[in-house]
């Protein structure tokens, strides 16, 4: 096993809220992550994407089954796995810079040099300028700019991102995914990447899991990796047009399944 491979082996999740009924979230997921793999998770709202993050991210207890990250198994949360949540998270009281250098805090290193650290992501991220703003002066976007920044000040091994782009315009989340691939391309990383978009799934990863209606399992594995190319390369391509109606009809029935569940 490589020092980023990831293996679920046997993993199930139940909720269980002090009132109601316990919610069987995930079951029996296993699947291995290739060291410097992109891989997509694919599934509709509530079938388990990102209690499945959260399990490898080490914020929820790994109850039944198995999470190993470089054949060590999962117990809590590490600076080998960044995450970047759903809704930015960041600190509104903090400005830009403030945010990324909390990024930096965990690490040992002399306060010039965190300073250093942060100017180079700030710069990597495209906010020059925007140093000393607060989150509730920044567009969507930028926020999420800031809040990938501050992932990376640990330049984690494994990037773990849910939904990151979910809340974005199209033209702002089409140069975000440009911008995450010119990231990716300069510094290599394991990425796992939730979606429950076909196309940027299909778009970014080099294998997309399709994960079927709560209780969420794995339904099927497709290989999207067009010979190492991703990105605009394949936008266009027939072979890449392919892949998504493929795709496509494997989340249909799922999301009318879930469609289905939610009405009374
Ligand atoms: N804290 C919780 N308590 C009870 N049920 C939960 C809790 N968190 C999530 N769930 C339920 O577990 C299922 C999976 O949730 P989630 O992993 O957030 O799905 P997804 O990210 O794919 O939309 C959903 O049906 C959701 O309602
Ligand atoms: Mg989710």
């Amino acid at each position: 096993m490589t020092a980023t491979g990831i293996s679920f082996r046997g993993v199930s999740h139940t909720y269980r809220p002090p009132r109601g009924q316990p919610v069987l979230a995930l079951q029996d997921v296993s699947l291995e992550v290739r060291e410097r793999e992109f891989l997509a998770l694919l599934g509709p709202s509530g079938c388990g994407k990102s209690t499945l993050l959260y399990l490898l991210g080490g914020f929820l207890p790994v109850e039944t089954g198995e999470i190993t990250v470089a054949a060590k198994r999962v117990a809590g949360p590490g600076p080998d796995r960044g995450i970047v949540f759903q809704n930015f998270a960041l600190y509104p009281w903090k400005t830009v810079r403030q945010n990324i250098l909390y990024g930096l805090e965990k690490q040992r290193l002399p306060r010039a040099e965190r300073e250093r650290r942060a100017q180079e992501l700030v710069e990597l991220v495209h906010l020059r300028g925007f140093e000393n703003s607060y989150p509730a002066q920044l567009s969507g976007g930028m926020k999420q700019r800031v809040a990938i920044a501050r992932t990376l000040a640990v330049d984690p091994a494994i990037l773990l991102m849910d939904e990151p782009f979910g809340a974005l315009d199209a033209q702002t989340r089409a140069l975000m995914h440009e911008e995450l691939l010119a990231i990716i391309r300069r510094r290599p990383k394991t990425v796992v990447f939730v979606t429950h978009d076909v196309r940027e799934a299909v778009y970014l990863a080099d294998r997309v899991a399709v994960m079927s209606a709560r209780p969420g399992r794995i339904k099927e594995i497709v290989d999207t990796s067009f010979a190492g190319e991703r990105g605009a390369e394949i936008a266009g391509t027939h072979a890449f047009a392919e892949k998504v109606e493929h795709i496509w009809g494997l989340v249909r029935n799922e999301a009318i399944l879930a469609q289905e569940r939610r009405e009374p």
